[in-house]
């Protein structure tokens, strides 16, 4: 896991409370944590950092009224959301299943970037890049063509693993991704002839019609609410005979929703109906695991769609 965002109040006595409540929250003496988190945030009402704390440790202790206010102030306290209090207050179902604040992500990802092919190679046994590649080679040989595709878009290229998995089937790379550290890593491999810090969707906007004839998304959708957005710029931004090829966690009721992990999770039936409601043609769609989670297979999709 990346490092804890802490944004300091300002006020050295309050910042010293929540430290020391960080103590006690990870010796497991949460009373007493809270108890200090509610001292700081007297002392410094606008205390983003405390608040997230303070309701993570109420929801933790299952009082969840107080957990949902608790975010509830710590996201009035820092309206870019840089802890993602949206995300805690969706899980405990107090808001509507939203897209994810854009601060959020950025610091997320900027924070784990000098760490993120350990943590999730290694430790989490990624292999999103390597399910599309063989998805990709899969669906060109049943179509009997060629698998070399002259210009891709790699949606939240993070530090260019699909680039690197793909590199000897494409011409010319373009990389998106919301964090500027991503980005930074990603520009080291050398794979990517541009690379744009943005939002996916944002980003596909800004190009022309029919410019690519493949677009990835390896792990990247997971951190997108509603794909239907997303898959029309897809389907506008694909030639003709282009493909699109995405992973995604999924479960097995309807809809999406947000996981523990705090990422959503997409079910079958909703992928390949937003798929055909942008126009582009299912072609594979497996049920296979991008990462572990708790050491067990995340269940997910890999996902690959044409346009015709
Ligand atoms: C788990 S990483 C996967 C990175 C890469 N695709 C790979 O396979 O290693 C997810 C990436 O998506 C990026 N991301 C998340 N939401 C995004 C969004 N809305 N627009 C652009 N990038 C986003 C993150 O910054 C992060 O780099």
């Amino acid at each position: 896991m990346p490092a804890r965002l802490f944004l300091s109040s300002g006020d050295m006595i309050a910042d010293r409370r929540f430290e020391f409540a960080r103590d006690l929250q990870l010796k497991g003496d949460l009373v007493a944590a809270a108890d200090l988190l509610l001292q700081a945030v007297e002392l410094a009402p606008n205390f983003a950092s405390a608040w997230f704390t303070l309701g993570e440790i109420r929801a933790q202790l299952g009082e969840n009224d107080d957990a949902i206010a608790a975010f509830r102030n710590a996201r009035d306290a820092d309206p870019d959301d840089r802890h993602g209090a949206s995300l805690r207050l969706m899980r405990l179902g107090a808001e509507p299943l939203a897209d994810m604040p854009q601060a959020y992500v950025q610091v997320l990802f900027d924070q784990y970037a000098p760490r993120f092919e350990t943590a999730l190679v290694d430790d989490l046994g990624y292999r999103g890049p390597s399910l599309l590649f063989k998805a990709v080679l899969s669906v060109r040989a049943a179509a009997r063509k060629p698998a070399f595709f002259r210009h891709a878009i790699d949606l939240g290229c993070g530090t260019g693993l699909a680039a690197t998995a793909f590199a000897k089937e494409v011409d010319r790379f373009i990389g998106i991704d919301l964090s500027p550290r991503m980005i930074e890593r990603a520009r080291l491999t050398g794979l990517y002839a541009e690379l744009e810090v943005a939002d996916m969707t944002q980003g596909l906007r800004g190009k022309p019609e029919a410019s690519a004839d493949l677009i990835l998304a390896a792990d990247a959708m997971v951190y997108v609410s509603d794909l239907a957005p997303l898959l029309r710029e897809v389907a506008r931004v694909l030639a003709s005979g282009g493909l699109v090829a995405f992973t995604v966690e999924t479960h097995a009721g309807e809809g999406v929703l947000i996981g523990e992990g705090l990422r959503y999770a997409h079910a079958a039936t909703y992928v390949r109906a937003q798929v055909a409601a942008a126009g582009l043609n299912l072609v594979h769609c497996d049920n296979l695991s991008a990462r572990n989670e708790d050491n067990v297979p995340a269940p997910g999709l890999v996902v690959v769609a044409a346009k015709t």
